[in-house]
């Protein structure tokens, strides 16, 4: 695809769905399936129009979108943005892919835009909702060369471990590593340029990240309904593009650069209330 510049430097494969290992987190909004609680996973299921969510998320998603009805579009350009990135990524020759807070799958699914580039493209769905690995395990597992596996992204090391130890993932190999609307679920206090960085220094050179992050320059009432997501797996820390772009430290990042997801798929494309930054890197 075009513009593929660099803008900046700066500084059959089985199903595993096992308990997460590592100390416990301060502030633990990980997801129970029996509660009855805003889950982030269903809340954008109902905005990208699956039937995988409860009333409580239809609640929610109500509230955002009688503010910004828009949302819904917004939820497919950022799909459409995560589709742009792992073609990009197999283009470059990358054949394996971990998708890192990967939601309930939406079809194309990452190893479905892979493999129409990379037939034997692997692909790792990862979330910490153990709801949403199985339905990954139901419905994207069966193919080979596919996994889902249960990890926290604020526990980088231990799914970079389980990768490995698993033969999931050759980190000797490029990889292209999916950050798409996730890192926003991560609070300050949490540290998610720490989580970037631990990928990057396991990654072999030439290894791709894409990250979709929301800005805290959206419009302020949307910003203001989503406060009724707080002490929930949908609570949200939304960031200015300059905090944005310390999450892509030590990687050459393409053209062009951090910007709304929009400008990343065509031009002409209606600009949103609730904006979504993305980007996309590579390790030198
Ligand atoms: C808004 S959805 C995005 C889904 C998908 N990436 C997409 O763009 O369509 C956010 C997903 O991130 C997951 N998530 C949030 N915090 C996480 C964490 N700390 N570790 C792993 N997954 C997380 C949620 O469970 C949810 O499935």
């Amino acid at each position: 695809m075009e513009g593929t510049r660099l803008l900046w430097q700066s500084a059959t494969v089985t199903s595993v769905v096992e308990g997460m290992e590592g100390p416990a987190l301060e502030n633990d909004r990980t997801p129970h399936p029996f509660e009855d609680q805003l889950n982030s996973a269903r809340v954008y299921d109902y905005l990208l129009g699956g039937k995988d969510n409860r009333a409580i998320d239809r609640g929610m998603a109500h509230q955002m979108l009688s503010r910004a009805p828009e949302l819904k579009t917004l939820a497919w350009f950022t799909r459409s943005f995560l589709r742009t990135a792992v073609e990009m990524a197999a283009e470059a020759g990358i054949r394996q892919f971990i998708d890192l807070g990967s939601g309930i799958p939406n079809s194309p699914n990452v190893h479905e835009v892979a493999r129409e580039i990379e037939p034997t493209a692997r692909v790792v769905y990862v979330d910490y909702d153990p709801v949403v690995v199985a339905h990954c395990d139901a419905l994207l597992a069966k193919s080979p060369g596919v996994a889902a596996l249960l990890g926290d992204v604020r526990r980088p090391h231990d799914i970079l471990d389980q990768l490995n130890d698993r033969a999931l993932i050759d980190l000797d190999e490029p990889v292209a590593v999916m950050f798409i609307s996730v890192l926003h679920y991560v609070m300050d206090d949490e540290h998610p340029a720490e989580i970037t960085a631990a990928f990057r220094d396991r990654l072999a050179p030439g290894s791709y990240v894409a990250i979709a992050h929301g800005s805290s320059d959206s419009d302020p009432e949307i910003l203001q309904v989503l406060t009724g997501t707080n002490n929930t797996s949908a609570q949200v820390a939304f960031r200015s593009t300059a905090q944005t772009e310390t999450f892509l430290a030590g990687f050459e990042v393409f053209e062009p650069g951090v910007v709304p997801v929009q400008q990343w798929l065509r031009p002409g494309l209606p600009d949103t209330r609730m904006v979504m930054l993305g980007a996309i890197g590579r390790k030198p």
